[in-house]
């Protein structure tokens, strides 16, 4: 997509419905969003999607969904309060903050900054001659880390309160209630519990529209095995989130590629770590995260709470703490790929164009949409409109302009199908149904529809 389609392609979204700024009426808050009509319906199905691939269908895995406020140890012993940080300078003149592994990154992206100690990459920003983004002094702070994690207060007594943590991400909620789950569930391994939910960062270089976000929500699973498995079943998430992507979301082959971390780039909990990559408008990003973690955080959280969380095996009385794979995705970076694979601006033959956003059925935030051709004949089309929402599908009904364009209007949000009521309608009970991808049209008696609409192989 170039930077010209790139703009109409966030204005697209911003003004049909799809996500709007936050705090948008008192200025805005620098990278908070919110999901519009549109944009809650696209996340809820894409949501849907997940849970039904990774829990409902499969005979290994559970759901769970667990606080996002927990007890400040838990981010002690999973390695968060010491690890979790940024290497950050600010500008003296301006007080612009900087991350200087980034900064230094733009220069020479082939040394891996992060290795570099605070001391070393302020002298490498001072012998760089590095000048502020935005007043162009050259008078910075040292680099000092800052942390990644939102605090805040619990308990109402000024003094008695204590600090606790927004959660960085779910997966610690799951490894506190490995046992829980095993034991409840009488599950044997392996065992995956998965989860979806807020997750918040403090993130320092945030932006490229709702790629990186402070508040964002994740889909989680960690998959228990033995340690002889471990490496059957990463390879089998990889597999599997690769396979997600392309036949669940449509999204294109060669739009994304999967990179195995280099030793150096590993997150502290990480044996291994392989990212799907998404060709975004500004390049590639990592996607979804499939990691081999080891037993590290099991093992931390029996060392810390002095809890035993050993599996027991009935069978060879053995007891051990499982290896963990975990495919980690962000559902807003999720509905952004999404959205940009499904983006197309296609010529027609009377040398106009058309944006079409061509979302898979299962996640278009509308599959319907009831078009009366006159308003004369509104009261009849929205009679069949409402009857179609009561089928449980999500459906709009637009009769303001031109047929013509009430098409553009609904190809660019995605609706699948268009249904013209017209006037023989009245009279032979059949409406005229067009495909958003084809744009071809049939002639379709009402009565038929709904079982039309449910069929598996048109869509
Ligand atoms: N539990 C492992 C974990 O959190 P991660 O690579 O830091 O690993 C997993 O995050 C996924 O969450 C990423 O691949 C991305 O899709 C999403 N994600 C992470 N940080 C994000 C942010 N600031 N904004 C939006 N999505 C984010």
């Amino acid at each position: 997509m170039n930077k010209k389609n790139n703009e109409e392609f966030i204005t697209l979204l911003q003004t049909s419905g799809f996500i709007f700024k936050g705090s948008q009426i008192y200025g805005g808050l620098s990278n908070s969003w919110d999901y519009g009509p549109l944009g809650a319906l696209l996340a809820r199905n894409i949501k849907d999607l997940w849970w039904s691939n990774f829990i409902k269908k499969d005979p290994n895995n559970f759901g769970l969904d667990s606080a996002i406020l927990m007890n400040s140890k838990v981010w002690k012993a999973s390695g968060h309060v010491d690890n979790f940080n940024d290497p950050l300078f600010d500008c003296k003149n301006c007080h612009s903050r900087f991350r200087a592994d980034k900064i230094l990154e733009e220069l020479d992206p082939n040394t891996n900054w992060e290795k570099f100690s605070n001391q070393e990459l302020t002298q490498k920003i001072k012998d760089n001659k590095i000048v502020c983004k935005k007043c162009k002094s050259v008078d910075f702070t040292d680099v000092r880390n800052f942390h990644l994690m939102f605090s805040t207060k619990m308990g109402i007594i000024e003094g008695s309160q204590s600090e606790i943590f927004l959660r960085p991400e779910t997966a610690q909620g799951i490894f506190l209630n490995f046992k829980n789950v095993y034991r409840s569930m009488r599950k044997k391994l392996p065992l995956g519990i998965g989860q979806i939910g807020k997750a918040f960062r403090n993130e320092i270089t945030p932006g490229n529209f709702i790629f990186r976000m402070r508040e964002f929500e994740q889909m989680e699973l960690e998959f228990f095995c033995v340690k002889n498995d471990v490496d059957k079943w990463y390879d089998y998430y990889i597999n599997k989130a690769n396979a997600f992507l392309t036949e669940e979301l449509g999204i294109s082959k060669e739009k994304i590629r999967t990179r195995a971390h280099e030793e150096d780039e590993l997150a502290h909990y990480s044996k291994k770590t392989s990212d799907i990559e998404f060709n975004f408008n500004f390049g590639w990003g990592e996607l979804w995260g499939i990691a081999h973690r080891g037993n590290f955080d099991l093992q931390q959280h029996q060392n810390n709470a002095d809890e035993d969380l050993y599996y027991h095996d009935q069978i060879t009385n053995e007891k051990m703490l499982p290896e963990i794979i975990e495919p980690s995705v962000g559902v807003d970076r999720l509905m952004l790929a999404t959205l940009t694979n499904a983006y197309n601006v296609e010529k027609l033959d009377n040398d106009k164009e058309r944006i079409v956003l061509k979302l898979p059925y299962k996640i278009a935030p509308y599959k319907v949409a009831v078009f009366p051709l006159s308003k004369k004949i509104s009261k009849q089309a929205f009679e069949l409109f409402t009857k179609i929402l009561n089928w449980d599908i999500s459906a709009t009904f637009d009769e303001t302009a031109s047929i013509g364009k009430r098409y553009r209007r609904q190809d660019s949000i995605g609706t699948f199908w268009g249904i013209t009521f017209d006037f023989d309608s009245l009279e032979d009970n059949q409406v005229t149904l067009r495909n958003r991808d084809t744009m071809k049209q049939i002639r379709i008696p009402i009565n038929e529809i709904k079982n039309y609409l449910m069929k598996d192989d048109i869509h």
